[in-house]
């Protein structure tokens, strides 16, 4: 069943114009766009578009004819009477109808569906997605080949009346536009498990996913810490696994700190079913996860007959990963298919997603069913064993008319058949499912995890650690390079996840994925011809209004200003450079701890740094400061700023900013935050730090980080060895 996607698109040739509703003046419209114009604050940006300056009122009743499905209609009807109090009316187009001119004499909006609306695509989701636009002065007319496209149109359209009319009368601009997604798979995920959001935030979330045009839901339904789908031939899924007796305080590991709050929740089939028809209006396709055959405790704390061990085991209070997982034995897998089958007939969508990563192979190493399997299969290790696992339900839901997707994982000891791979540690993943021509998912930790920081530790809310900002979601490429032609075409997309061990609500969800959703809907969906990120942030800074009126939070950390650290020059000492987060305004900053005001000094080039010092900058625009004050403390010592060489580099999930992290005089500080640490997995380092000149040294401090919840462990050893010529070293 794998489908080879079509990414790239061959311009296309502008069909509706023939259709004749409205005749324009074509030349009119593109010398008017000449003119030097703010880009109309539509995110993602259209891959075509052309506007002119005139601008024209919306009337304040406004027919509205549609011949595709009601839904379209009746939502672009009800978000202009919320947010602009039109009154519209709502009519069916006849079938047959030839001359759309005839069906209004007044102004109107038409959405119009026609088979004969083309994409020189060969991909059949494109072409369900593309739209195009026109609007003049007698009307507004949407086309597109499917309902899927209207949607879309009706999406860009409210963004550009939002963006000419602010927060006065509605008005639009003269424009044509021409639009179609760059990737297929336009993903968000959300971990429903670790914390559990009702049906109404679930509802929140798809039309947030909508209004910037992503197509996938992954909806991560079950894990260690809770299941939360209803599964009827087991209820004590939920009756159980469901529950926990309490949650862990923030990263009160060692000691544990539980908060003795019991902790449940779940969907059941009444609730699921309507968020899939909710979605499915608006283009928006779920992909339900089952974990299998870890991150399943709450599932054998319901019926620990499907462990190796047997149980009793407790759904987890605390953050990271059971050792106990599903033994693959035979009633195990009748249990997980008699799951996946409730679970296929509560969403239609061609992809199950069953889980597959971070597996401890523990258990299945001790357990005498899972070492008479390896033998009796004639498997090589425990991670042949897993392969076993995924193929036997690979070949399940294949049998079933479905596709299976996994995390990376799923590729070590052998990939199923038939498996798609979702590439999250990093993209190596991802690049050996397309190169075995299966269908791969991009979302790795670096550019897509949602949960990590978007902004200064200090001034963000607790979060998991990392460092991904939105600029840096906006650099995302999803197809990697190093492809060849003919395997990007595996490359389906790529999705934002966010993992919710420190999000605990749903205004939190919304804050974490906001505004880097909409960045990397923008990456998915606008050629790249058509992207740069000053623009982008412009067009956002201007949405912002909307989402505080639409209930959505998020974050302002696209106001913070951008530090950079670079050795001074012959190594004395470290460089500092600040970069304001816009063009128009300036950064002032203090040297003694005092906060920045347009009194202090003004940043004019970097800063060198040599003794102990603390740096507060803040950025002002139009004399008025914006976003938070920027604040570092460093502490040179002899180290600081020298040359620093690494025998192997850092993995590159902990590798923000290079080996000059190691001696650019920051403490580094706890929670981890990507920035101010390095982290190097599978070989040890030889860290060589060249003092330039015999020194004496009285100690040497090294800092050290243990974060378990982000896979951060304590070095085993270290050992400080000097020399005075770089041959010779003594301990
Ligand atoms: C994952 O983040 N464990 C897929
Ligand atoms: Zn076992």
């Amino acid at each position: 069943m794998a489908i080879k996607w079509k990414n790239r698109l061959q311009p296309r040739k502008n069909n509706w114009i023939a259709l004749s509703l409205i005749t324009v003046c074509i030349q009119l419209l593109i010398g008017l766009s000449k003119e030097s114009k703010a880009q109309p604050s539509i995110i993602p940006y259209p891959a075509k578009i052309t506007i002119g300056k005139t601008l024209l009122s919306l009337p304040a009743e406004i027919p509205v004819y549609y011949n595709g499905n009601s839904f379209n209609a009746t939502y672009l009807s009800n978000e202009l009477k919320k947010r602009y109090q039109s009154r519209c009316v709502i009519k069916e187009i006849a079938p047959n109808t030839a001359d759309l001119k005839s069906l209004s004499k007044q102004f109107a909006i038409i959405l119009y569906k026609s088979k004969d609306f083309k994409v020189a695509a060969s991909n059949l989701i494109i072409q369900k997605e593309a739209y195009d636009i026109r609007t003049t002065k007698k009307g507004i007319f949407i086309i597109s080949k499917e309902d899927a496209g209207l949607f879309y149109g009706i999406q860009t359209l409210l963004q550009l009346i939002s963006s000419e009319s602010g927060s006065g009368d509605p008005r639009y601009p003269v424009a044509l536009i021409n639009d179609y997604p760059n990737y297929v798979w336009r993903g968000m995920h959300l971990d429903c498990s670790r914390h559990f959001f009702t049906k109404d935030s679930i509802l929140k979330y798809i039309d947030m996913l909508a209004r910037y045009k992503m197509n996938v839901f992954h909806w991560h339904l079950t894990d260690d810490q809770g299941w939360r789908i209803e599964i009827k031939k087991y209820p004590l899924l939920t009756q159980i696994g469901s529950k926990r007796k309490e949650t862990i305080i923030d990263k009160n590991f060692n000691p544990y700190l539980g908060d003795h709050q019991p902790y449940e929740g779940y969907y059941t089939q009444e609730e699921i079913k309507e968020v899939v028809a909710y979605a499915k209006n608006r283009n928006v396709t779920i992909v339900p996860e089952i974990e299998m055959p870890g991150h399943a405790l709450a599932a054998l704390a319901a019926y620990p007959q499907f462990s190796c061990t047997g149980g009793p085991f407790d759904v987890l209070t605390k953050w990271g990963v059971s050792e106990d997982v599903f033994c693959p034995k035979e009633a195990t897998f009748v249990f997980i298919k008699d799951v996946l089958t409730e679970v296929m007939n509560l969403f239609p969508g061609t992809f199950i997603h069953i889980g597959g990563d971070e597996v401890p192979k523990t258990r299945w190493k001790s357990c005498a069913n899972c070492q008479q399997l390896i033998k009796d299969k004639h498997l090589k290790d425990e991670h042949e064993l897993q392969s076993y696992f995924i193929t036997r339900i690979d070949s399940f839901l294949t049998a079933n008319g479905r596709n299976t997707i996994g995390w990376d994982e799923i590729l070590e000891g052998g990939l199923a058949p038939h498996a798609a791979v979702m590439s999250w540690r990093g993209t190596e993943g991802g690049i050996a499912a397309a190169r075995q021509k299966h269908q791969v998912v991009m979302c790795p930790g670096s550019h897509c995890y949602f949960d990590h920081y978007q902004g200064n530790r200090k001034t963000e809310p607790l979060a998991i650690g990392g460092y991904t900002t939105v600029q840096k979601v906006y650099s995302y490429e999803p197809t990697p390079d190093s492809l060849k032609d003919y395997e990007k075409e595996y490359v389906l997309g790529a999705q934002g996840n966010v993992w919710t061990e420190y999000i605990p609500d749903f205004k939190q969800v919304s804050y974490m994925a906001m505004p880097r959703l909409a960045a990397l809907s923008e990456v998915l969906w606008t050629p790249k011809v058509a992207r740069k990120y000053s623009l982008f942030q412009d067009r956002l800074v201007r949405q912002l209004p909307d989402l505080t009126k639409m209930g959505i939070t998020y974050s302002k950390a696209l106001y913070d200003i951008n530090s950079q650290l670079t050795a001074a020059k012959n190594h004395k000492g470290i460089e500092l450079t600040l970069t304001a987060p816009f063009a128009n305004g300036e950064i002032y900053y203090t040297l003694n701890d005092s906060e920045p005001t347009l009194q202090s000094l003004k940043y004019i080039s970097s800063l060198i740094i040599c003794s102990k010092q603390t740096v507060k900058a803040a950025y002002f625009d139009n004399g008025k400061k914006i976003g938070n004050t920027w604040a570092q403390s460093f502490y040179p010592s002899l180290s600081t700023g020298k040359k620093v060489t690494l025998s192997n580099q850092p993995s590159s999930s902990y590798n923000q900013g290079g080996s000059l992290t190691l001696v650019d005089g920051i403490v580094g500080q706890r929670p981890w935050y990507g920035k101010e640490w390095l982290g190097w997995s599978g070989k040890d380092c030889n860290v060589t730090i060249d003092l330039d000149s015999v020194q004496a040294l009285s100690a040497v401090f090294v800092s050290t980080l243990k974060d378990e919840a982000s896979w951060i462990y304590l070095p085993s050893a270290i050992t400080v060895l000097v020399s005075d010529d770089n041959i010779k070293y003594t301990q």
